[in-house]
């Protein structure tokens, strides 16, 4: 079967700085996979490598069999690759709906305003902003920041989302409340990657993980097998998982 994503030998470097090395994998329809790895581990730069942000240096990646390293972010998010960025960057004059009618215009391409504003509507609905719709965007909290950026990526479309600390700074009751809008996501047959420092949310909600580390894939495996991996217990759940079972950082 050809995968959903693969990514073969992928590098990206800044500079002097190998942020990503060699790095394979694939992406199979419907999965939840777990990205893990210490700050700086390159993390970020693997999802803005497969967004075309930062494009790869070295290696290739495929969609649905077809290359995309060399494609603009507006192509990749087209053919259904969305993402959220770890900085929540909405445009904070616009109000809510109108983020959210931005992306829903790219998607579709041609859509009179009313209808982007149905469709966004019905995002607004889905992740639980209804009622700030129409509220500026720089007004809401953090935890509605991050749904926003949901709402914003769901706009889009996508069938592969990635999420790049999307609970970071949240509290208990905002990260569990965030769950259930992960996993309703998920329901809907996207797949997702999910970069999360919070080791009971990665083994709440991942089947799979992989581990990056220096940037390089030192795991990529079942959770379980994982979590309990010599190495990645080592390289990075190290003392601080150990001793604080993850607690969240950042
Ligand atoms: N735009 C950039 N310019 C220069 N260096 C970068 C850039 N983005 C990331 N890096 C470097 O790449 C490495 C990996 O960073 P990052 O992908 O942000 O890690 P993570 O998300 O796992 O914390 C770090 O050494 C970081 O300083
Ligand atoms: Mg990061």
């Amino acid at each position: 079967m050809t995968a959903l994503l693969e990514l073969k030998n992928v590098s990206r470097s800044f500079g002097g700085v190998k942020a990503v090395r060699d790095v394979s994998l694939t992406l199979q329809p419907g999965q939840i996979v777990g990205l893990i790895g210490p700050n700086g581990a390159g993390k970020s730069t693997l999802v803005n490598v497969i967004t075309g942000v930062h494009p790869a240096t070295a290696g290739e990646i495929l969609h649905n069999g077809e290359p995309i390293q060399n494609l603009k972010p507006f192509q990749i998010s087209a053919r259904g690759i969305a993402r959220t960025f770890q900085v929540v960057q909405p445009f904070p004059s616009m109000t809510v709906v109108e983020n959210v009618m931005a992306g829903a215009m790219f998607a579709a391409g041609v859509m009179s305003m009313t209808e982007a504003r149905a469709v966004a509507m019905e995002h607004l609905t889905f992740t639980g902003l209804a009622a700030q719709a129409d509220r500026p965007a720089n007004q809401l909290t953090l935890a509605n920041r991050k749904r926003l950026e949901l709402a914003k990526s769901l706009a889009m479309n996508p069938h592969i989302l990635m999420l790049d600390e999307v609970n970071a700074g949240l509290n208990t009751a905002e990260i569990n409340q965030a769950l259930d809008l992960i996993r309703a996501i998920a329901a809907r047959g996207i797949s997702i990657v999910i970069i999360e420092h919070l080791l009971k949310v990665v083994t709440g909600l991942c089947s799979r993980i992989v581990v990056l580390h220096h940037g390089e894939l030192i795991a990529d495996d079942a959770t379980a097998d994982v979590i309990n991996d010599p190495r990645v217990i080592e390289a990075y759940l190290g003392s601080r998982f150990a001793e604080r079972q993850m607690v969240r950082h950042d």
